[in-house]
């Protein structure tokens, strides 16, 4: 086992029903957590704290709408330098406390036309365009050959639909395309992305989807869009965390309502 996971064990004896990984600027979500125990990134051994402005780094235990939660504030990135497998330890711990279900978060540019900055998309399926590595490399024996065919799970799609409907918060679905950054992309990159069908682009969340479902994990994916190059032009890095600001109030609401019925 991974020595952050027993340290984190140690810590604390508690199985989350549910981990939900906070992207960029989404950490108002944190608002209705009953939290019971916090643990900064710093304080576990080996365990990779991001660079990047507008991540925290702390794990949260807590309880949310009467679930069981471990609430990662802050992921790393590959574009930071760190390693696939540093990147995705989040999930790794999570699976290793016994958690079988995932929320994965994110801040993403639109591709899709029709999508507007401020709008929440849930994550349909995905497409991988981090060539230069992959979080399984190197795992051994026939595991990893994961499965990737509904690797977003149909039921909590269906049931975050169902509930934003009822709530009124707007969504839309689509798919996600990973780069791995950190530059943001070139207007032919986002015509041929427009082309082959993909909705959203950003910087994370696909290694991590690829390990939860390496280790049988049920994923839910949610992209906050924070720009648009077709409708709005320019951007930067403060205009996306001030939109997530934005979504990350809506995000907070779908998923204590998700956790509710779910
Ligand atoms: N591209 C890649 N990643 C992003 C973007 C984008 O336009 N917006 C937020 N994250």
């Amino acid at each position: 086992m991974e020595e952050y996971i027993q340290f984190v064990k140690d810590q604390i004896n508690f199985v989350p029903d549910f981990a939900i990984v906070i992207g960029s600027g989404l950490s108002t979500m944190l608002d209705k957590v009953k939290v019971i125990k916090r643990i900064p990134y710093r304080e576990i051994p080996n365990y990779p704290i991001s660079t990047v402005k507008g991540h925290k780094g702390e794990l949260i235990f807590g309880i949310l709408s009467g679930k069981n939660v471990l609430i990662f504030n802050g992921r790393v990135h590959f574009y930071e330098g760190y390693t696939m497998r540093q990147v995705t330890a989040g999930v790794r711990l999570a699976a290793g406390l016994g958690t079988k279900n995932i929320i994965i978060t994110n801040a993403a540019g639109a591709v899709n036309k029709a999508l507007k900055a401020g709008d929440i998309m849930l994550i349909e399926d995905h497409i991988n365009f981090i060539f230069a590595d992959n979080p399984l490399r190197g795992e051994k024996g026939t595991e990893r050959f994961v499965d990737m065919i509904n690797a977003y799970d149909r039921d909590f799609l269906k049931k975050a639909v169902e509930v934003a409907s009822r709530k009124g918060i707007d969504i839309r679905k689509g798919i996600y395309c990973a780069v791995a950054g950190p530059n943001y992309e070139t207007m032919a990159e986002l015509r041929f992305m427009n082309r082959i069908g993909i909705d959203a682009v950003g910087m994370s969340t696909v290694p991590e989807v690829i390990v939860a479902r390496f280790l049988k994990m049920r994923v839910l994916g949610i992209s906050c869009i924070t720009d648009s190059i077709f409708n709005e032009g320019d951007i930067s890095h403060t205009k996306v965390l001030n939109i997530a600001n934005q979504c990350g109030k809506r995000i907070a609401e779908l998923i204590e309502s998700f956790l509710k019925e779910v």
